[in-house]
This record gives C-alpha cells, sequence and structure tokens, in this order.
C-alpha cells in the first residue's frame, strides 16, 4: 500500500544552522523556511535525488515540537512520510488493522498542500509516520 518515501523529518535546535550545514557541509539543494502556523512548525525542504529532508523547528508555543526538542535538545528524527495513493482508504486499513491514527482522524493539509495523517508511533516501532497522498 505505501508507495516512496516523501521525506525524513529532522527535528532542530536552530533552523538556520541545520540549512547551512546541509547546503554547505553536505552540499545538498536546500529550499526556503515556510511557516505552517496550523501544524506549529516552520519547515525548511532539502531536496535530494530519491527523497527530501524536511528540517522541522517549533512556531509557537504549543507547537508539538517543544516536546520533542526538550527530550532530544541536539535535535533528532522526528517522523518517517510515506506516500499513498489514496488517503482515506490507507487510513480505514490501518485502523482495522488496529494502528491509531492522531488528532481527529480527518486528513489535513500538509506541508506540501496535500492531505496528510500521523499515525501514533507505539504502534510503528518507536516511529512516528506520516501519510501523503501523492
Ligand atoms: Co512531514
Amino acid at each position: 500500500m505505501i508507495g516512496r518515501l516523501n521525506h525524513v523529518a529532522i527535528a532542530v535546535p536552530d533552523l538556520e544552522t541545520a540549512a547551512e550545514q546541509y547546503r554547505g557541509a553536505l552540499g545538498a539543494t536546500v529550499g526556503s523556511p515556510q511557516n505552517e502556523p496550523s501544524h506549529g512548525v516552520t519547515v525548511i525542504f532539502v531536496e535530494l535525488p530519491n527523497t527530501k529532508i524536511e528540517l522541522l523547528s517549533p512556531l509557537g508555543e504549543n507547537s508539538p515540537i517543544n516536546g520533542f526538542l526538550e527530550k532530544n535538545p541536539s535535535g533528532g528524527i522526528h517522523h518517517l512520510c510515506y506516500e499513498v495513493e489514496d488517503i482515506l482508504m490507507a487510513r480505514d486499513h490501518l485502523k482495522a488493522t488496529g494502528a491509531r491514527v492522531l488528532g481527529t482522524g480527518e486528513p489535513r493539509i500538509g506541508a506540501h498542500g496535500k492531505p496528510v495523517l500521523f499515525l501514533h508511533p507505539k504502534d510503528f516501532n518507536g516511529c512516528l509516520v506520516e501519510l501523503e497522498q501523492i
């Protein structure tokens, strides 16, 4: 059911420092910061030949990234995003297998303007999973 790995998201304590590291030390193509107020994050996408890296930093006091960075002050892998063709079909299939969908269970519009859902990390080996309809 899942398709390509759309991106790996890394929560970072300093977005500009992380972006410069990917641009300079790693020589990657790095985009501009985008504020996503509805998700409480500012993101920068790093374009790789086969996937993307999403550098995530908190936006606002209620950001879901704040708690993650408190536990992981130097940053860390926050989630993996897999592509699906039909997000509602994927959601219903996963729920039927016992997986928990976070939030209301209804897709929201993600950083690429496409519908996304998140799955509970405890149901996926400790890894927060994002599904994005392509
Ligand atoms: Co993501």
